[in-house]
């Protein structure tokens, strides 16, 4: 395991085509290539009106995610992933601490998302609470919609 004290962590947009490359193949090894989703998969239409963060170690993209606004009030939170030999070393929770400042800077009440069940705790240690059960994907990841307020604890 590596030692994250050793390194230095920066979480921040995306800034050019080729980071954006890089977090997409990061988003497609750890989110779709395990259940033989193509290449492509990891995208969606929302791109362009989107925000996709980095965190970068020393110099290397080590985890992703992404915010887009539903409405003027809501945001939602996709693509949470981190390195596997990255991973418990607090650069998801920083991930998302960096995205609900950005949501709250945007003027969003509220962020939503979709839990897969691995990472339900995960979330919930952040202060996202489960509001209902969500889609199955790839006929096996169950997931839950959570949300959690950036104007009050509820
Ligand atoms: C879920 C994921 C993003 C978490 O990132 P991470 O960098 O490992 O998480 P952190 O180190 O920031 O963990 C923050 C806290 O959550 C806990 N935690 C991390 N992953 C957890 C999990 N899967 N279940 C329960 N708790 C978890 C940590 O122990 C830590 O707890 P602490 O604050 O009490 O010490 C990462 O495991 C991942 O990329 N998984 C694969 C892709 C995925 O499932 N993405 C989410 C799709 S909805």
């Amino acid at each position: 395991m590596v030692n994250v004290m050793e390194y230095k962590l920066t979480i921040r947009k995306a800034a050019s085509k080729e980071e954006l490359e890089e977090l997409y193949d990061l988003r497609w090894k750890l989110l779709r290539k395990p259940w033989n989703q193509p290449k492509g998969s990891e995208r969606d239409e929302k791109e362009h009106e989107s925000y996709s963060f980095i965190a970068i170690l020393d110099d290397k993209i080590v985890g992703t995610a992404r915010l887009h606004k539903n409405n003027e009030k809501e945001g939602q939170i996709r693509y949470l992933a981190v390195e596997k030999e990255y991973q418990k070393m607090d650069i998801g929770k920083s991930l998302m601490k960096k995205i609900e400042m950005h949501a709250i800077n945007l003027g969003l009440e509220s962020v939503i998302l979709n839990a897969r069940k691995t990472a339900e705790n995960f979330f919930e240690k952040l202060g996202y609470k489960v509001i209902r059960k969500g889609h199955t994907l790839f006929n096996e990841i169950e997931h839950f919609v959570m949300r959690k307020s950036l104007i009050n604890s509820n």
